[in-house]
């Protein structure tokens, strides 16, 4: 089995070809190709080039292992699988805003070891492998600590149906006034990156599925921060947290009462 450097260096490579691929066949106006869980749930014709690529270069590479892709679903099994994220922030990527992502973790016997988000328009790849921290620019990354609630800058995001969002806009109401200001980037990949790099003190947010969080979650967890849901479970889509440890124990404090994992 490759070291877990070797593994997020190979994620990293590949994720490199997808943001050069995305840079050079992005139209000025990406077209909607198909709608998901709703009609606002976009995917475009890149989302799909992009997971093509990652899975081609994957299986010539290492053909043994499992892929799974926010398009393709689960494809192979094998002690090592690739999350594959090919455009996280595809609405951002459809309108033109850079907040959009490339993400790609792998696992080995179903732990994040390995975690890279290529945030191709900035220019910036934030990469993580398990007990080796997470890295940006050859800076290591540390996430903001002793930050009380009141002064958190706190990223969060929607989902694309119009049940859960009135639930998640009732529970913003309740967390926009005990914190400093609410951050909506449109990628939570990025958000998580986020948080490992200190541009915002804390995340939450229901809905985002495993391929949205697996690499970001390795990413922020390598630069000190903690990942959870609620009442000591496990980060999941019902909801993830992520801050600095004190900030998630307050952040955690303030949601429970909101039963945020409620849809209308
Ligand atoms: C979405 C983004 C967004 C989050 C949504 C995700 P997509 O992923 O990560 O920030 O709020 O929950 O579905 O659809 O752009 O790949
Ligand atoms: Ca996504």
């Amino acid at each position: 089995m490759e070291s877990v450097v070797t593994l997020a260096r190979l994620a990293e490579e590949i994720s490199r070809e997808a943001g050069e691929m995305l840079t050079a066949k992005r139209p000025a106006r990406p077209e909607v190709l198909a709608t998901k869980s709703s009609p606002t749930d976009v995917v475009t014709a890149l989302d799909r080039a992009s997971e093509r690529l990652i899975r081609d270069r994957i299986r010539e590479i290492r053909p043994g292992d499992a892929i799974l892709g926010e398009e393709g679903g689960l494809t192979g099994d094998g002690r090592v699988r690739w999350i594959v994220d090919p455009i996280d922030g595809t609405v951002n990527f459809l309108y033109g805003l850079p907040e959009w992502a490339v993400s790609i973790a792998v696992e080995v016997d179903g732990e994040v070891v390995a975690g890279v988000v290529n945030a191709v328009p900035r220019g910036e790849v934030f990469t993580a492998a398990r007990g080796e921290g997470a890295w940006l620019a050859g800076e290591r990354l540390r996430c903001n600590t002793g930050v009380p609630l009141d002064r958190a800058l706190i990223a969060t995001g929607f989902g694309y149906g119009t049940g859960r969002r009135k639930v998640q806009a009732e529970v913003l109401a309740h967390v926009l006034p005990r914190v400093r200001d609410i951050r909506r980037g449109g990628s939570a990949a990025l958000d998580l990156c986020s948080v490992a790099a200190g541009r915002v003190d804390g995340f939450y947010e229901r809905g985002p599925e495993y391929w949205d969080y697996a690499a970001g979650g390795l990413i922020a967890v390598e630069a000190g921060a903690r990942i959870g849901g609620l009442r000591g479970r496990p980060y999941s889509p019902e909801l993830t947290i992520c801050a600095a440890p004190g900030l998630f124990a307050e952040l955690h404090e303030l949601l429970v009462p909101l039963d945020p994992e409620r849809d209308a």
